[in-house]
């Protein structure tokens, strides 16, 4: 059974095409590209993308799935339909359920589950330490032996720079990813949102950016010392910004992700007492905005990950200290991305990348492009389509988005999963 795909615009994060093409799918892969194709006697799909641009799918190193343990928030079935809703074809999922996923078992549940779901690809992330408590190593090894490429405490940092420093040496091993979650938990202590002028105001206790740039520092330190992986999730602030152009710099084999909300939104989001605008690490200034921009555009962040944190309505209804940390993002983040275009900072081609061959690259895996051979992981977008963000519609169980009632440009029209369409607008 084979899909042709008519006259899409093609943009690919790694070898820009920028004409228009036809795709042919066929068993799962794309088995040519070229002008004119015919559709084969298989062809049980011809899709129209003409006046759409063809991207690969998108890659999300950074998707909270909350399945064990949490499916009132998300299960892999609903994330997987969000995910799809919102072009990604490949999301790596956060250890922080319950349990955590700090051994076989789960890593090897998530993978059954996502088989299961069979929407997109799902990348189990380990944890570095068991329970995500800091304390003890979790079995690395083992989490790489059932299928896990990266290991990360998100949602907690690793405090104790001795278990991080012994992480990063198995993970190097293994030659695994670490993904820091760069807070210090004693500067961000009983804070709800950035700490300055704002939370003053609010009476709200403030996380200053000290508490994340610490230990975005002691991490560079620390994987410079032991020559593992790392990669630094949602980066916020300037101060990160510069250390990590410094590290770079320096040939540190050091990559970085920031989150949509951190280039579309600063720490104002927060006036109103709004708990979908509260997240962790908070929202900040705009001239840390204006950092993250430029890191993004100059390449010291690598990417674009949504950071995607559903949360059931009833928790978000809390007072604004109870209330908990994280923004559903998967569907919003791809419009966010153009949004950059839209004000210059780069081109379309870069922002694709940001979303496709850059977290590929850092991920190690052979996805993220156009070409024949590979896994027909594609997005089709409508670059002029100017729709009203709507929570309510989402297909991610978390409502939980500050963006609603934005006007957006940039809409998913089709996204196509191991050559199966996985959403249709
Ligand atoms: O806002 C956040 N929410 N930040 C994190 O680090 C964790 C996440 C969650 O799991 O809800």
């Amino acid at each position: 059974m084979g899909i042709l795909i008519k006259g899409g615009y093609l943009i690919d994060g790694k070898a820009k095409m920028g004409e228009a093409y036809d795709i042919l799918i066929e068993g799962g892969k794309i088995t040519s590209i070229g002008k004119d194709l015919s559709p084969g006697p298989d062809c049980e799909n011809l899709i129209d993308a003409t006046r759409k641009v063809v991207i690969p799918g998108l890659i999300d190193i950074h998707t909270h799935t909350r399945e064990p343990g949490y499916e009132y928030k998300e299960d892999i079935r609903s994330v997987s339909a969000a995910a799809a809703a919102g072009g990604f074809t490949t999301i790596c999922t956060m250890p922080n359920t319950r349990p955590v996923n700090d051994n076989r078992t789960v890593t090897e549940f998530i993978r059954s589950r996502a088989r299961e779901a069979g929407i997109v690809t799902i990348l189990p992330i380990g944890a570095i330490t068991k329970g995500s408590q800091g304390v003890e190593l979790a079995e690395i090894g083992e989490l790489y032996d059932a299928g896990c490429m990266a290991i990360s405490d998100d949602g907690r940092p690793v405090m104790n720079s001795e278990v991080m420093r012994r992480g990063m040496e198995y993970a190097r091993g293994f030659d695994m990813l670490v993904i820091s979650h760069c807070e210090d938990a004693n500067l961000s202590s009983g804070g709800v949102m950035n700490e300055g002028i704002i939370s003053t105001r609010l009476g709200l206790h403030g996380i200053p950016p000290a508490a994340e740039e610490v230990m975005v520092a002691r991490d560079i330190l620390l994987a410079e010392y032991t020559g593992c992986r790392l990669h630094l999730a949602h980066i916020s602030t300037a101060g990160s910004v510069r250390i990590i152009r410094e590290a770079k710099s320096r040939g540190i084999a050091v990559t970085a992700e920031t989150a949509p909300h951190y280039f579309a939104l600063t720490e104002e989001a927060v006036e109103g007492y709004d708990t979908n605008a509260k997240v962790n690490p908070p929202l900040r200034t705009s001239l840390d905005m204006a950092a993250v921009r430029e890191g993004l555009r100059d390449g010291t962040i690598d990417l674009i990950a949504t950071d995607h944190a559903p949360h059931a309505l009833e928790e978000k209804e809390l007072e604004f200290d109870q209330a908990p940390f994280g923004i559903s993002g998967l569907e919003t983040a791809l419009s966010l991305t153009l949004g950059l275009v839209e004000d210059g900072i780069f081109s379309l081609e870069e922002a694709i990348s940001r979303l496709t061959i850059n977290p590929a690259r850092v991920l190690g895996i052979d996805k993220g492009y156009l070409a024949v051979g590979v896994d027909a992981d594609i997005a089709i977008i409508d670059l002029d389509d100017r729709w009203v963000v709507d929570p309510a519609r989402f297909r991610s169980k978390g409502k939980n988005s500050p963006f609603a009632g934005w006007k957006v440009k940039g809409s998913v029209f089709m996204t196509l999963a191991g050559g199966r369409i996985v959403f249709s607008r």
